[in-house]
């Protein structure tokens, strides 16, 4: 298999990220059984996770939807993968634009075989204190608008299409979702906050009418995300092949969610030690930033 390392040099793990980061066994035999002809829309797959989902596809009878702005990177990703067993359409679209939006639930609505599982993984995040977002409300709006309103409005047109392949939901998630909030994330964690309540509380009706969810709560990941703060160079990151493993996992263990071990202890602190856990935030923020978001 060819092997991809997207815009980041290969990253590996340290001791400290080995413990915290553990080992999938993954099966391929058992991923091929399960997605054997099946159609996978993939957002933001024109880079990092998104794109790693998408080559580790590659070896699999399936047919893979790519969804992201940057038409170049996904007919590159397209050129590669389709050498091997995939096949691939890719729709370059703003999911944040409505014309753009409605062209890609056309297009998937009018697949003869419809849908089976969505990885729903495109996403923006932005580092910057409140202080500095007082004149910068489009920030609150962008982030909705890719996180939370452009997810919602294409699983609402794809929920009874996935009803009848009794399909899957795969979110890609943030560990920041369920533990104490940090302090300049305050747009992209709510927005991410809000796209993650919003899949648990359907997840149940889902379920009833044999549509799974999973939700995926990742730590720093070395992506293009994650490179603009610079104190995030020397903090323990997951590689995102790794991720990617994670996920193609889920596709044939259908389990509810992926956390990292140490995640349970982490939302445990966030309740019990809030008030401690806030101040050393009060005590550490502002530092080490390259620039403010995209
Ligand atoms: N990296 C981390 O530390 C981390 C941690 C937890 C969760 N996550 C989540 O993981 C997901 C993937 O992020 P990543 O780390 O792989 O970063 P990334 O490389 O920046 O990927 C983001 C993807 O989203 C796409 N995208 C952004 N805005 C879009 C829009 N308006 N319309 C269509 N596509 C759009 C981007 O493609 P175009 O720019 O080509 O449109 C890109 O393919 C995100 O949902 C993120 O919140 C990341």
């Amino acid at each position: 298999m060819i092997t991809h390392e997207s815009t980041f040099p290969v990253h590996r793990y340290s001791f400290i990220e080995k413990l915290l980061f553990q080992r999938v066994r993954f099966t391929p035999s058992k991923l091929a059984q399960e997605l054997n002809g099946k159609t996978i829309l993939i957002t933001g797959a024109s880079s990092g996770i998104g794109e790693q989902v998408a080559y580790l596809l590659q070896d699999f009878p399936v047919h893979l939807v790519l969804v992201a702005r940057r038409k170049e990177n996904l007919m590159r990703i397209k050129y590669e993968i389709e050498k091997n067993m995939a096949t691939v359409t890719i729709v370059a679209a703003d999911l944040r634009v409505n014309d753009e939006l409605e062209e890609l639930i056309c297009l998937i609505q009018e697949l003869p075989h419809g849908l089976d599982i969505v990885v729903s993984n495109a996403g923006l995040s932005i580092n910057r204190s409140i202080y500095e977002s007082l004149d910068r409300h489009h920030d609150f709006e962008r982030t909705m608008a890719i996180n939370y309103f452009a997810p919602v409005k294409m699983l609402l047109a794809f929920i009874p299409l996935l009803e009848k392949n009794n399909g899957q939901i795969i979110n890609i998630s943030t560990i920041n979702a369920v533990l104490v909030p940090f302090p300049r994330w305050a747009a992209y964690q709510a927005s991410k906050t809000a796209f993650d309540s919003w899949l648990r509380s359907t997840a149940i009706e889902l379920q009833r009418n044999g549509v799974s969810t999973t939700s995926i709560y990742l730590p720093l990941v070395k992506t293009d995300m994650i490179r603009p703060t610079e104190a995030y160079d020397r903090m323990p990151a997951m590689c995102p092949k790794h991720v990617a493993k994670i996920i193609c996992k889920s596709m044939y263990t259908k389990c509810k969610m992926y956390r990292p071990w140490w995640l349970p202890i982490g939302q445990i602190s966030s309740v019990l030690f809030r008030g401690t856990i806030e101040k050393v935030m009060m005590k550490t923020t502002g530092r080490g930033n390259r620039r403010a978001g995209s």
